[in-house]
């Protein structure tokens, strides 16, 4: 028996004003400074129904901790909202999903945040997301990644009762983003999807998200960065980012995740930056086991873009787009990164996506296909 997870998704423009007519009067929006700064916070504020109480909470920090949310846990559990927004990236969506469980549940030890535990939350709240990059797909997904306080280590507390009520697609609240943020976060979401597509995993729902994932993303992308204007291309890019994270929340990742997240974590590289550079070496390494489902995403791809393989394709599209390829390009020295590769093999050899990637790998290919972006 399987099941497919999804929030309900209110998308397009000018979807934000959903929130006019929501029942909810005691609200708080988890969010970041520069989500402040950006007037997003104001936009969704000026949404809300004017007799209701609001609490921002601005101060989500880029890597969020336990010890972060059981602060914010405390000022929200004195509010007492019967509403949290999640807004913003990836980490004020994580947060604010970690914070509305422990709002929820008190009792509970975050550890505790597992598919395994019936955590019986939604007594006292409900949860709204709204992304604010086109990318992590965290609005539609069951995890929410919160690193230790000790170590930086990050887990990865997943759960269906923290999938969002409701996700929030609105294209204005992606338009003002700098160009840099919006490729690495594209190409996280495109990553999402191949890999979604490939995992062992998958299954006849995340493939079809993932396919138009691929679509929407290949095939909007170079006209949403050039002409930030064209609301629709926008909005097309933003829907694929979140079908990608609907097809792997529900499918998995596999390797380019598995050695981006270890890249990432030893080097400092943004997430999107540091699985995309992986992403056409593990296309050509899988190439074997997942030929079929590789061959039919290749065929997502506009006809202008599109080489013989998958891999010939992805890597042209981040040619044109002047993403990093290689550890120099990421201003990374040989000699470091060499000194690091025994940890950041093991890294990647605990990972999900090394677990469900097509193809086994073990210690000598993770190493391997490390060597290959020296
Ligand atoms: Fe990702």
């Amino acid at each position: 028996m399987w099941f497919f997870r999804s929030p309900s998704i209110i998308y397009g423009e000018e979807s934000v004003t959903y929130l006019n007519d929501i029942p909810q009067r005691r609200i708080v929006i988890v969010t970041d400074g520069n989500i402040v700064k950006a007037g997003l916070v104001d936009i969704v504020r000026k949404e809300l129904p004017e007799d209701s109480d609001v609490l921002v909470i601005d101060t989500v920090p880029v890597e969020p901790t336990i010890s972060y949310v059981l602060s914010i846990k405390n000022k929200i559990s004195g509010f007492s909202p019967d509403l949290i927004v999640g807004l913003g990236g990836g980490s004020c969506m994580d947060s604010a999903k970690a914070a509305f469980a422990t709002y929820e549940r008190p009792d509970m030890d975050m550890h505790d945040i597992t598919p395994l535990v019936h955590l019986d939350l939604r007594k006292k709240s409900r949860l709204i997301l709204i992304p604010t990059t086109s990318g992590t797909g965290s609005e539609c997904s069951w995890a929410s990644v919160i690193s230790d306080d000790d170590h930086g280590r990050k887990n990865e507390f997943a759960s269906p009762e923290i999938i969002a009520d409701f996700a929030i697609l609105d294209p204005a609240m992606v338009s003002s983003l700098p160009e840099s943020v919006r490729k690495s976060t594209a190409i996280d979401a495109l990553t999402h999807a191949i890999e979604a597509r490939s995992s062992t995993w998958k299954n006849p729902y995340s493939d079809i998200f993932a396919d138009k994932a691929v679509e929407l993303i290949a095939s909007n992308l170079f006209e949403a960065l050039d002409n930030s204007k064209n609301t629709e291309a926008v909005a097309n890019v933003h829907i694929g980012a979140s079908m990608a994270g609907l097809a792997f929340s529900n499918s998995q990742i596999t390797l380019a995740h598995s050695l981006g997240h270890s890249l990432g974590a030893h080097f400092n590289i943004p997430h999107g930056i540091s699985v995309g550079i992986f992403l056409p070496h593990v296309i050509r390494f899988n190439y074997s086991e997942a030929k079929k489902e590789y061959a039919e995403i290749n065929r997502k791809f506009p006809s202008s873009i599109r080489k013989r393989y998958l891999y010939l394709t992805v890597e042209s599209f981040l040619e044109v787009l002047k993403m990093p390829v290689t550890i120099s390009d990421l201003k990374i020295s040989k000699k470091e990164y060499d000194e690091k590769m025994e940890s950041m093999v093991s890294l990647a050899l605990e990972s999900t996506g090394t677990v469900l990637n097509p193809r086994d790998a073990g210690r000598p290919e993770l190493e391997k296909l490390l060597k290959e972006i020296e």
